[in-house]
């Protein structure tokens, strides 16, 4: 082969690697302004940034706030009764808004005992740990938690001890955030038969309960 041909092939062997160093180069490189798209689909689309300018709007403010009465999909929450423990005209129902049933006691017995047993026991007559430890360390200040089956709590109608899980009383923390509607309900549930089992009368049990305890 001559001399010349085997330069000339070699010069464009090198030559042709230069593109593909300048492609592997421009993946490594780090570079502040967007790399070349054949293809722009959707990549980059004129947008303002938040807190920016823009005086398409009246308060030439590019950041809209939600129409008044916006609400979030799925939380509109029209039912007073479940959701707020009102009726109609904003008093505290007295009839559960929810199917009684022995699931709805039981998860409430769950719950209880994890969000509220802490404070008001978990036979709910206000002597839970964080009473007793109180009442040993005492400081002070401390109200001690209400006994959630004397007859003042029995008398509240079930919407009020909802508005006392959701928002809280004087010094009982708000639980809204913690527990959600279905189960503050199934906890009144679990309440009202702490009640019933603390206040209970003998006349209260069935028939063969009651002679078997009397015999
Ligand atoms: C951090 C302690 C604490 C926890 C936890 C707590 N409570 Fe209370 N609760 C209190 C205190 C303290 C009071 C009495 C407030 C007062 O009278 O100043 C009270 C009062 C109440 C009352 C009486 C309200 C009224 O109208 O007088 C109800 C009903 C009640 N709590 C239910 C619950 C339920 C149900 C839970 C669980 C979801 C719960 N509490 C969790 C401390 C607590």
């Amino acid at each position: 082969m001559p001399r010349k041909l085997i330069y000339t092939l070699l010069l464009i062997a090198s030559i042709s690697l230069i593109p593909m160093g300048y492609l592997y180069k421009s993946t490594r490189d780090v570079k502040s302004k967007p790399r070349i798209q054949v293809v722009y689909d959707m990549d980059n689309q004129s947008s303002y940034g938040q807190q920016k300018e823009n005086d398409f709007f009246a308060d030439n403010m590019s950041m809209r706030s939600h129409p008044e009465g916006t609400v979030a999909r799925g939380q509109l929450n029209a039912d007073d009764a479940f959701y707020r423990g009102t009726n109609e005209v904003g008093e505290f129902i007295t009839d559960m808004p929810v199917e009684m049933n022995m699931d709805l006691l039981e998860r409430g017995q769950d719950r209880f005992n994890i969000f509220c047993s802490s404070c008001h026991g978990q036979s709910g007559n206000g002597d839970g740990l964080v009473h007793r430890h109180a009442t040993i360390l005492a400081e002070g200040l401390w109200a001690p938690p209400s006994n959630l089956t004397s007859k003042v709590v029995v008398d509240l109608p079930v919407g009020s001890i909802f508005n006392t899980i959701t928002n809280g009383i004087r010094t009982m923390p708000a639980h809204g955030a913690q527990i959600p509607h279905q189960d503050r309900w199934a906890i009144i549930a679990y309440v009202r038969a702490l009640q019933l089992s603390r206040n209970a009368k003998i006349d209260d049990l069935p028939a063969d309960t009651q002679s078997a305890l009397l015999n």
